[in-house]
């Protein structure tokens, strides 16, 4: 038989064996309708169902979106994967043999690389848990958990581990254990459990911590969560990106609740690691936590394959508020209903459900605001409904709305809003124009920017005052265009004299601003206050860490062109010219074929 002819008889077997809706139903709900089943779509955003499966035709397709295929397609769009990969997963699933299957090179890397990340994280979570339960020199790591009210179930569960101190363990503890078990340390290093020293030789990233697993949706380990036991910074340690370990897609949590979450069409989004195991312990597991970062549309997107509604659980505190704030766009794109909670002040969810268990925390569920509402009384409260507060008010609405990258979405926020403030559309928009970025610029003093900046722009930004030498490098790769403002740029021509005059110091940069300017007063607090843990201290992190920053860069800005690129194709498609059209969109399956 010739490998081509094999190759047609594995994937006709894989077809015959798997079950479309089987597949599908793992990540969509399906619903009987006559001889088909029928959903929401898995890739377009929709609130009533035009996906359809036919059992019979082993296909599906959508009337919404025109997408349309076999259970191949589904898998590899689904999950990203090449078709190679999509054809091992089904195989896999429906434990079908594969002889070695004739790969491309590159695939073939690929994937290897992958599976060996997955088992290097796989072993070392086994080693952490292992230390936890038995070693002596974990009593106090045991000691620590059974104070915070986890349970053993729960450390079961979860896979909860401990990475040993160096005064137990050395420096190499998880790191010589891999290799022990021939796994090469590069792989090792890539997985973020080894950071490679500046003369040689490998330390454990991860020390005097307790580990918490991330795992992806099928089970497999992807990261660690590790929290510092007792004081000390920083307090949490996250695995770096990875081949297997997108911060922004990963939730912590979905693969234990995914079931709770999928019974109960709900999820509970919780800010913290212990919150979740808490909160699981005393019986509510319809819970996933991001991994310290703000939710993201792929969160999202994520999350609508299991539940319709999301309910974002808070501490009264103003970081969670804010983040609430962010994610309103997202949640409207992706036409996810989003209701917010707020705890009482000095309360987490992990003191709440200790105190006033389950029934407290299914209280407040059942009590949280829709988003929208919510984020509007907090700035009606915040800026007051006085004619000087509705228009600070438009400004920040307008700020959450612009975010947002759908345009009937948007009008429909604009009506919305502007309906609660009493205003026409078009007075709310009137704010929106050209004219009145530079009257924002006056409302809001450039060096606010600074600190206004999402999570990860701002990481950008300190990491750049503390560490200027990275900036040609930063700037090669285009942090101009992601974080813009007036303020960034005042930053950023210092930056550009200093590295002409080959200064660039922290220092430098700090009496190279204008005396007096909000910028300077950033970095001077900055540099006083120090970074509260989240930079790095030796050298190795802070180059993973630009290396963490390039890569988010990357990403970042191949969506934005990605953002830019669509809109111009639905300009084109409104105004009809089809020869623009045909071009962009060849430039699009172009863009998508180098991803
Ligand atoms: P919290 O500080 O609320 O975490 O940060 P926690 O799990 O409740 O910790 P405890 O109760 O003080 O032990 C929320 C989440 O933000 C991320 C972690 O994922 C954490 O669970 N985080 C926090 C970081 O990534 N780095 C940090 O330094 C702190
Ligand atoms: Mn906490």
């Amino acid at each position: 038989m010739t490998s081509a002819s094999l190759r047609e008889e594995i994937k006709n077997k894989v077809r015959e064996t798997a079950d479309i809706i089987q597949v599908i139903s793992d990540v969509v709900e399906l619903k009987k309708a006559g001889t088909r089943f029928t959903g929401l779509c898995p890739f377009h955003a929709e609130k009533t169902p035009s996906f359809s499966v036919n059992p019979q035709g082993q296909f599906f397709h959508c009337f919404g979106c025109g997408e349309s295929g076999d259970v191949f397609s589904f898998v590899m769009k689904y999950n990203r994967l090449s078709f190679p990969e999509a054809l091992k997963e089904l195989a896999r699933r429906y434990q079908i043999d594969l002889p070695e299957p004739r790969l491309s090179d590159a695939d073939r890397k690929r994937i290897e690389e992958r599976e060996l990340l997955y088992k290097v994280n796989k072993e070392a979570a086994a080693i952490y848990q292992q230390y936890l339960a038995e070693s002596p020199d974990a009593a106090n790591a045991r000691q620590y958990l059974e104070k915070r009210g986890v349970s053993g179930e729960a450390v079961k569960a979860f896979r909860i581990g401990y990475a040993p101190d160096t005064s137990s363990a050395g420096w190499n503890f998880v790191t010589s254990r891999l290799q022990v078990m021939k796994l090469p340390v590069a792989a090792i290093e890539k997985a973020g459990l080894a950071v490679q020293k500046d003369r040689g030789g490998y330390y454990d990233r991860f020390r005097d911590r307790i580990q918490f697993p991330i795992m992806n949706v099928s089970g497999q380990v992807v990261a660690f969560g590790g929290r510092i036991l007792g004081e000390g910074q920083p307090k949490y340690m996250n695995s770096p990106e990875s081949a297997v370990f997108d911060k922004s897609r990963q939730l912590f949590g979905l693969y234990q609740h995914r079931e709770a979450i999928r019974q109960r069409r709900q999820a509970l989004i919780v800010e913290g690691n212990f919150d979740l195991v808490l909160l699981a312990v005393h019986g509510i597991e319809y819970v996933v936590a991001p991994l310290g970062t703000a939710l993201t549309k792929q969160h999202i997107r994520t999350l609508r394959g299991y539940c319709d509604e999301v309910v974002l659980l808070f501490d009264g505190d103003s970081a969670g508020l804010k983040a609430a704030m962010r994610s309103v766009p997202y949640f409207l794109a992706e036409q996810v209903d989003a209701r917010v909670a707020v705890l009482p002040e000095g309360h987490d969810p992990d003191s709440y459900v200790r105190e006033k268990g389950p029934g407290g925390i299914e209280d407040l569920v059942n009590q949280a605001s829709p988003l929208a509402e919510f984020v509007f009384d907090q700035l009606a409260r915040q800026y007051g409904m006085t004619l000087d507060g509705k228009n600070r008010i438009v400004k920040e609405l307008q700020q959450i709305i612009s975010a947002g990258d759908d345009t009937v979405q948007r009008s429909l926020m604009v009506s919305h809003f502007s309906g609660m403030l009493g205003i026409t559309p078009a007075q709310f928009e009137a704010g929106m124009t050209k004219g009145s970025a530079a009257k924002q610029q006056k409302v809001n003093p450039p060096g606010e920017n600074l600190k206004k900046f999402p999570r990860k722009q701002r990481q950008l930004i300190d990491f750049l005052i503390l560490y200027p030498e990275y900036f040609p490098l930063l700037l090669e790769a285009g942090v101009e265009k992601i974080v813009p403002g007036q303020g960034v740029k005042n930053l950023f021509s210092c930056l550009n004299v200093l590295a002409q005059e080959g200064n660039l110091t922290p220092e430098g940069l700090l009496v190279a601003l204008p005396e007096e300017s909000a910028e300077r007063k950033y970095v001077a607090e900055l540099l006083i206050l120090g970074d509260q843990g989240s930079m790095g201290n030796d050298e190795q992190q802070v180059q993973n860490m630009c290396d963490e920053m390039l890569h988010w860069l990357h990403t970042e800005t191949r969506q934005q062109d990605g953002a830019a690129l669509q809109k111009q194709i639905n300009e084109a498609q409104q105004s009809g010219d089809a020869d623009l059209l045909m071009k962009l969109l060849a430039r699009k399956q172009e863009i998508g074929e180098n991803n």
